[in-house]
């Protein structure tokens, strides 16, 4: 790409995605001098703006790496020269035509490369597809699409979309987005296992009992109820966030990094995973709670839900991989909106120590001896292993400790954002950490028949308390599986 130019097209530039994540993330690219030294941005969306108007809103929410103040103010004033803004309609051609002789413009007749950035509602994804691939596609370097998930409601709506997709540009074309992968500890899941002798051989059912995701937000669903509503938490979080650390963390030995090999890695664990059975799923919705003088809204609350909405906020689901290395382990995934905390983690819970020398030491609960692994993916990034550990002292006392690698005192720069490395990848042309359509059909082929049982038997959400630990629904379904929630020990945090 060395001497080629690159327009990035952020289409949907007032929402507030491109706000929130995608400008910040360029500019930190920018920043950083990740991007090639001749490139533009562009803003598309419907709204009437000058490029004047666009740089004033996107200097709202830039920040500054906090090691590096000194030039900061002389980077963004050099950033928003190369933004520059068009108004369109997201389904006509004609108003792409114009873009494309805008960003000619710009290129000035060099070898260009395109980027678009699909920021957009889904229903719109294949009008601005078809206008940008016919109307303004690179004509002498590569073009690339991002698009951010919903990818369907089902396997038949995800398959019709990549088929409506692929009319216009080919899979290599296409960057499907899961910024979870994008994540520093996610990406680093991989390296623990493969690069650490210690951990690889205790990767299976030989020692491992079983494994958590976890996911929790201290937050409702306001101001995005009306698409909250159509998706629910399963398709929010589990059936891609989570099921995606899942398929790395129970892939088999990829033969090599490159983003082929990984990826076919992923789909056979995932084709090797039986569907949800609607009997190991829990589904809850939060409602209204007053707590300390002020009062958190239930759900259906928001104008935009309606009154009689049964669209799961929590879930909690029992998963399990039918190959040889997984069979009879559970995977247990717990996503819940309007909780106690926000985190992400993974946890490994690790099997008992076979005729346990010091077992009179741990009581009649061997449980609390085992060793678990955690992966805090956020907030606080940290990677601990709970052992067992003598107290010092003349006594035989064992306790708890933590072998504990936390971020922030061992790598004290800020870590990037999920998106810095995504769109850093797209625009390199590496695919390891998007997601390949099999994979997405193969993660739709799970939770599709779940997800039509639980609509058409109209199954009750168990309602918890906003701001609270979540439904009981999840301490049942664990104990069915011999399985004990990690995250309840408050010696963690
Ligand atoms: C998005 C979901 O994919 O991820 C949101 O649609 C959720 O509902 C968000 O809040 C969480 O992302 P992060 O990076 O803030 O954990």
């Amino acid at each position: 790409n060395v001497g080629s130019k690159l327009s990035i097209t952020v289409v949907g530039a007032s929402g507030d995605l491109a706000k929130k994540k995608i400008f910040p993330a360029l500019f930190a690219l920018y920043y950083e001098d990740c991007l090639p030294e001749d490139f533009i941005v562009f803003g598309f969306a419907r709204t009437k703006m000058t490029d004047e108007e666009l740089r004033n809103m996107i200097s709202r929410t830039l920040t500054c790496r906090i090691d590096k103040r000194a030039n900061c103010e002389d980077k963004m004033d050099q950033f928003l020269k190369r933004c520059f803004y068009h108004s369109g309609l997201y389904n006509s051609e004609e108003n792409f035509a114009e873009l494309d002789i805008k960003l000619k413009e710009k290129e000035a007749g060099r070898k260009s490369n395109r980027l678009f950035y699909l920021s957009i509602p889904p229903n719109i994804f294949v009008d601005v597809v078809r206008c940008a691939s016919l109307r303004a596609s690179s004509e002498n370097g590569w073009t690339r699409v991002i698009v951010e998930k919903p990818f369907g409601r089902n396997s038949e709506s995800s398959a019709e979309l990549t088929r409506c997709l692929k009319q216009y540009l080919a899979e290599d074309q296409i960057f499907r987005i899961d910024h979870y992968l994008g994540k520093e500890l996610v990406e680093n899941l991989s390296v623990l296992r493969f690069s650490n002798l210690v951990f690889e051989p205790v990767w299976s059912r030989n020692y491992i009992r079983n494994v958590q995701l976890i996911f929790s937000e201290d937050f409702g669903t306001e101001g995005r109820g009306g698409y909250f509503d159509k998706y629910g938490i399963i398709r929010d979080i589990m059936q891609n966030h989570l099921l995606q650390i899942l398929a790395l963390f129970a892939m088999e030995t990829p033969v090599s990094l490159d983003a082929e090999d990984i990826r076919n890695e992923k789909v056979k664990v995932l084709r090797s995973m039986r569907p949800l059975q609607l009997e190991d799923v829990v589904v809850g919705q939060y409602k209204g709670h007053s707590k300390g003088g002020k009062s958190f809204p239930a759900y259906i609350d928001d104008p935009t839900v309606p009154n009689d909405s049964l669209t799961p906020t929590f879930a909690a689901a029992a998963l399990f991989i039918d190959n040889a290395r997984w069979d009879g382990v559970p995977f247990l995934m717990k996503a819940g909106k309007a909780l106690h905390t926000k985190r992400a983690e993974i946890r490994v819970q690790f099997r008992h120590v076979p005729g346990n020398l010091y077992k009179r030491n741990f009581g009649t609960d061997l449980d609390k001896a085992t060793n678990e692994l955690v992966l805090r993916v956020q907030p606080d990034e940290a990677i601990y292993l709970k052992i067992n550990n003598k107290v010092p002292g003349l006594g035989m006392r064992l306790d708890r400790s933590n072998l504990n690698l936390l971020y922030s005192a061992r790598y004290p720069r800020e870590i990037p954002d999920a998106y810095e490395r995504l769109l850093l990848d797209a625009i390199e042309g590496e695919r390891r950490l998007f997601i390949r359509s099999d994979e997405l059909d193969a993660a739709w082929s799970l939770f599709t028949p779940l997800l039509n049982e639980l609509e058409q038997k109209k199954i009750v959400p168990e309602l918890y308390p906003y701001g609270s630990r979540g439904p009981v629904g999840p301490h049942y379904l664990a104990a069915k599986h011999n399985v004990r929630w990690g995250d309840l020990g408050d010696e963690d945090s």
